[in-house]
């Protein structure tokens, strides 16, 4: 059974598969839960909102066969609403999309919740100003604060997206969660917890660490919750 991530208690962590080895997929993703991640982030990217290609609806499929897990699907592409429905029907849980894709927020969020999604999120970038979301506030579930430029794993943590995360929180009820993407480690964990964010999606400094499971214990250990 699926828990939905949004009966649980903040902090949540979920770990970002981008930075998994892939020829191991399965095996990775059960290691990151059992160690302590709460959900999983899969980093959707098409060459051409980002300058990186990651993995679709076939490879979603096989992640969904693999774990009972939230799938969180972050779409770094050009046309979400597009791809809405494939996602769902590959498995994922939760889409988010970008902010500066869409013509309309809130129509966006409207047309991926009728694609069958059961949690929407919207995600702005960091040179994206908080009130880009500001519309669709009252048609999606979560709002994702990128703290990099998206496409990769193992970026540096941007600070200067804090006041941002900040603003956006204090307008989000109490059922509605902020996320942070992006360079989210034990050093940086604890000034975006400060800033608000509930659920914080980490991938190499879980994945690229030797021990998993303590890597994650130590992020969770910055967060006091
Ligand atoms: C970046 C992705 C992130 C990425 C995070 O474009 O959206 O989810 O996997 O990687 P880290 O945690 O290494 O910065
Ligand atoms: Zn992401």
């Amino acid at each position: 059974m699926t828990t939905d991530p949004f009966t649980l208690a903040t902090p949540l962590i979920a770990p970002s598969v981008l930075s998994a080895d892939f020829a191991k997929l399965g095996p990775e993703i059960v290691e990151v839960l059992a160690g302590g991640g709460d959900f999983l982030h899969l980093d959707v990217m098409d060459g051409h909102f980002v300058p990186n290609i990651s993995f679709g609806p076939p490879i979603i499929k096989a992640v969904r066969r693999s774990t009972t897990a939230f799938l969180d699907a972050h779409l770094m592409i050009s046309d979400p609403v597009r791809y809405a429905r494939a996602m769902v029907e590959a498995g994922v849980d939760g889409l988010s999309f970008h902010a500066e894709v869409v013509p309309d927020v809130a129509a966006a969020a409207s047309q991926i919740r009728s694609a069958g999604c059961r949690r929407v999120g919207i995600v702005v970038n960091p040179a994206t100003p908080a009130e880009a979301v500001f519309p669709a506030l009252d048609h999606v579930d979560y709002v994702l604060v990128m703290s990099v430029v998206p496409g990769f794993s193992g970026q540096k943590f941007m600070p200067e997206v804090l006041g941002k995360a900040a603003t956006i929180k204090r307008r989000l009820r109490a059922d509605q969660r902020l996320e942070m993407d992006g360079g989210v480690n034990a050093d940086t964990a604890r000034a975006c917890r400060d800033a608000g964010t509930d659920w914080f999606v980490v991938a190499s400094a879980i994945f690229d660490k030797p021990d998993r499971a303590a890597a994650t214990a130590a992020i969770r250990g910055r967060l006091g919750g």
